[in-house]
Formats: structure tokens, C-alpha cells, sequence
């Protein structure tokens, strides 16, 4: 992935990674990638707002922390949490 297709702060964006659509997120140029399926109801999270360091679900707003991935209402609610690496022009995530 290149830079250039990295979201705008407060946006998010779901993309494919090694055959895997993932969820790339921009909390204020800090970029977090983590699993696109809301362990809710499986929403895709990539379609979804970031505020405030966490991304919102867009189907029923859960909230997750887009460090950790865990869900403000309850800690028991968590996504997977990808590393992210900006080497250059590359955007890299460690799946
Ligand atoms: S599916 Fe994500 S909050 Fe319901």
C-alpha cells in the first residue's frame, strides 16, 4: 500500500492486505490497522469515523480503540490490532 491511499485524519478505509481485507485508520496522522469485521455484528469497520482515538463502527457505533482495538463499552470486545510501518512511500502491516 502506498501512502497516498492512506485515509485522511478522522477517516478510515478498508483495504487488502496479503488477500485480506483489513481496516487502515487516520486518529489525528496516526495510522492503526486492525481486523475490518466488528466483532458485534460484523460491520465493516473500515467504513467507519475515527474520533478521538477511536474508530466507530458504522453500523451501530461501537467504539474501539484503534491502539489496543478494545471496545470502550466493554473490555471483553476487542479487535485484532495490526503494527504499522511507513518506510518511504510504502505503507507496511505486519498481519
Ligand atoms: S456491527 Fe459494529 S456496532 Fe454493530
Amino acid at each position: 500500500m502506498n501512502v497516498c491511499e492512506l485515509p485522511p485524519a478522522g477517516e478510515a478505509r478498508e483495504v487488502v492486505c496479503s488477500g485480506r481485507l483489513i481496516c487502515i485508520a487516520n486518529s489525528n496522522g496516526t495510522i492503526s490497522a486492525m481486523d475490518n469485521v466488528c466483532p458485534h455484528r460484523g460491520g465493516p469497520l473500515g467504513q467507519g469515523i475515527v474520533e478521538d482515538g477511536k474508530l466507530i463502527c458504522p453500523w451501530h457505533a461501537w467504539a474501539f480503540d484503534t491502539k489496543t482495538g478494545v471496545a470502550v463499552h466493554s473490555p471483553n470486545a476487542k479487535v485484532e490490532v495490526y503494527e504499522v510501518k511507513v518506510e518511504g512511500d510504502d505503507v507496511l502491516v505486519k498481519l
